[in-house]
């Protein structure tokens, strides 16, 4: 094949303005070019159909602001969810602006159930050993003042639409702090959904031989940049890579993964952040 010498200089000077329009992409406009998305999953022992606003990894810092995140909260409560479930990684390193922050996530509260699970970045081993805080008080003030509840390896109980749920909500893997030998049985005796929040789906590995129906789970991001045709996500933080995002079968049970809100270093490509609606029938 021949080129023109005129062409192959166009192409030359094509290539730097191809990076950037990329790069303005990836930093300016995928990272808060939110996709609400539908599942389905279906477990034993439900009388009726039950919404969950599944929201991750919000990730609040200087690279995803609180405006972007009101929006986000704002967007999701036009799906009409019965329950929310938050799974963690409320910020990266620090929290700012508790007040604001707290008045954003109170939203979610005020309309519907709101439960959550502690990420590795809101504070813990995980966390003090990194950029972050040694103990994870300050989110646990937050959602406090938010009216959400936290479930730190701790249970709750739930009733929607003449529904009772179980909810556990385990501490982070990354932190050693997911205690599952305290809460859950290796058979229920009971009929009650058992539902677990759970930040890392590698959890999977020491709750497999437990009771429960569906775990929800953020911490992946997707991956925050998949390459296009191939899906490789170079950036996977997990050690199962087939566990990277989407509700997925897993010995028996469910496990739904969702992309999150925010994002680390303010880069996404060719995976957006998701707001995910999971219906249980
Ligand atoms: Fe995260």
């Amino acid at each position: 094949m021949q080129i023109s010498r005129r062409a192959f200089i166009a192409s030359l000077l094509g290539i730097p303005f191809l990076g950037a329009s990329a790069a303005g992409y990836m930093r300016f406009w995928e990272p808060e070019h939110l996709e609400i998305t539908e599942k389905n999953a279906r477990i034993g022992g439900l009388k009726n159909k039950i919404r969950i606003l599944h929201l991750s990894d919000f990730h609040a810092s200087e690279a995803v602001s609180y405006d972007y995140i009101e929006s986000a909260v704002q967007s999701s409560l036009s799906c009409r969810p019965d329950l929310v479930f938050l799974t963690g990684d409320f910020i990266t390193w620090t929290l700012e602006q508790q007040e604001r922050y707290a008045e954003i996530l109170s939203q979610l509260s005020q309309k519907h159930p709101t439960f959550a699970c502690i990420g590795n970045h809101d504070g813990g081993r995980w966390a003090g050993s990194s950029h972050g805080y040694p103990t994870f008080d300050r989110v646990q003030q937050l959602l406090e003042k938010s009216g959400i509840t936290l479930l730190f390896n701790q249970s709750a109980s739930v009733k929607i639409k003449d529904q009772s749920l179980d909810v556990i909500g385990l501490g982070d893997l990354w932190s050693n702090d997911a205690k599952p030998e305290i809460l859950l049985d290796r058979k229920r005796t009971q009929k009650r959904p058992v539902l677990l929040l759970c930040h890392n789906p590698d959890t999977k590995e020491i709750v497999k031989h437990y009771d429960w129906d569906i775990m929800f789970s953020g911490h992946t991001h997707g991956g925050q940049l998949v390459i296009p045709w191939i899906g490789t996500r170079p950036f996977l933080p997990v050690k199962d890579k087939r566990y990277a995002e989407g509700l997925l079968p897993f010995e028996g049970k469910w496990i739904h993964i969702t992309r999150g809100i925010g994002n680390l270093h303010g880069l996404r490509f060719n995976c957006r952040p998701e707001i995910s609606i999971v219906t249980l029938s």
